[in-house]
């Protein structure tokens, strides 16, 4: 991996993902950054590396096939990391459509351009031949694979079953990179993790969200019951599996990436007003999400035994430097919840 294309790198993964390969990768020259910068990208997460002479930040939309061409153009990739996406389930369920033509029609206009300029043989429709070395990588989901009863693990041979637009739009994203693959012979990989937490994300997910409301001594919103359970996982620890499939990972493969973490939202919640010595009578049970996947949980197997990748985070350590940062950036906070954020939250919760 030298020149390296990272869509959606202002958001919460994907700048935290640039972080982490400028920092430990002597291999890649040249990363540009192309994000649209929609209510959840911002470049404030990338402003330390601004001037790093190996990043390029280019505003431009997955979508725009004229833009992203022209991007190809300009710069030699091997290896592409897709991470652009709408990717809240709350937003998807009030507003489908964005979902389907960012995470599905944008993931095949890139397909697209990579496959027109990796191939070797342009002229030829049924040859098989890419450059060297390149590789396009699809960052998915857990949520594709639907709900999990009491028991059970995800596999990567798990049947698709998404149960809200977001997960859809992720399944069909990663339906049409499996077809490149097979159809096109593109060296294609697909990841698909769990339940994502680290410094810069957007308080609009579970984890900021709280941390966010019980310093404001705002009430905690828990849907339902809040016995659903998710597998967290280390922003950091998910760049490094990112890496480890870049690098060693099979083409044509998907690996599931997990904490063997599980945790009910309740659990999430309590351990945060802990944290910040708050009380527990913050929390307040609002009614719940339609559709809401009671449990994800991943079985890590394949990308442990075939990559040699683990989760070295553990849940304390990983949460407690999680809220510090959270304490130490308010600012951050004020910044990106000001504006679009505010009409979001009035309509999702009422005040
Ligand atoms: P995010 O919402 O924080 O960031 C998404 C980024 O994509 C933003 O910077 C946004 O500006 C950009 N973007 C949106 N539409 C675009 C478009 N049309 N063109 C170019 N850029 C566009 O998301 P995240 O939490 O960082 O998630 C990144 C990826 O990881 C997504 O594909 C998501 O489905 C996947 N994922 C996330 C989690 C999680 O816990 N956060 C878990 C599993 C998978
Ligand atoms: P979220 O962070 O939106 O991620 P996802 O839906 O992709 O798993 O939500 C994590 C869990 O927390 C999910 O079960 C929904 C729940 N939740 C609440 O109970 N209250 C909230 O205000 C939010 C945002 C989420």
């Amino acid at each position: 991996m030298k020149t390296v294309l990272v869509t959606g790198g202002a958001g919460f993964i994907g700048s935290n993902f640039i972080h982490y390969v400028l920092q430990t990768r002597d291999d890649v020259q040249k990363l540009v950054n192309l994000d649209l910068l929609t209510y959840a990208g911002n470049l404030e997460n990338l402003a330390d590396i601004e001037n790093d002479p190996r990043y390029t930040f280019v505003q431009g939309d997955i979508r725009d096939r004229t833009a992203v061409k022209a991007i190809f153009d300009r710069c030699d990739f091997d290896t592409v990391v897709h991470f652009a996406a709408e990717s809240h389930v709350d937003r998807s369920i009030e507003e489908p459509e964005v979902f389907l033509t960012t995470n599905v029609v944008g993931t095949q206009t890139l397909l697209d351009a990579a496959r027109d300029h990796w191939k070797l043989a342009p002229e030829d429709k049924y040859s098989r031949a890419y450059k060297p070395g390149v590789r396009y990588l699809q960052v998915s989901t857990d949520e594709v694979y639907g709900a999990l009863g009491k028991t059970g693990l995800f596999t990567e041979t798990t049947p698709v079953s998404p149960n809200s637009p977001y997960s859809a739009s992720k399944a069909g994203a990663d339906m049409v990179v499996r077809a490149y693959g097979v159809t096109y012979g593109m060296p294609v990989n697909i990841t698909r993790c769990s339940n994502n937490y680290g410094p810069c994300q957007f308080p609009e997910k579970l984890i900021p969200l709280m941390i966010h409301n019980a310093l404001d001594d705002k009430v905690l919103p828990v849907y339902g019951d809040g016995m659903q359970v998710r597998d967290w996982l280390h922003v950091k620890d998910h760049c490094a599996a990112i890496c480890a499939v870049l690098d060693r990972g099979e083409p044509g493969e998907i690996y599931n990436v997990g904490g063997n973490n599980e945790r009910s939202n309740l659990e999430i919640v309590r351990l945060v007003l802990r944290a910040l010595d708050k009380p527990e009578s913050l929390i307040t049970h609002v009614k719940d999400r339609p559709g809401h996947d009671r449990r994800y949980a991943i079985n890590n197997e394949k990308i442990t035994t075939t990559l040699g990748w683990q989760p070295v985070y553990t849940f304390d350590q990983g949460i407690a430097e999680t809220i510090r940062w959270y304490l130490d950036n308010r600012s951050w906070v004020e910044h990106v919840i000001s504006g679009e954020y505010q009409n979001y939250y009035k309509k999702m919760y009422g005040t």
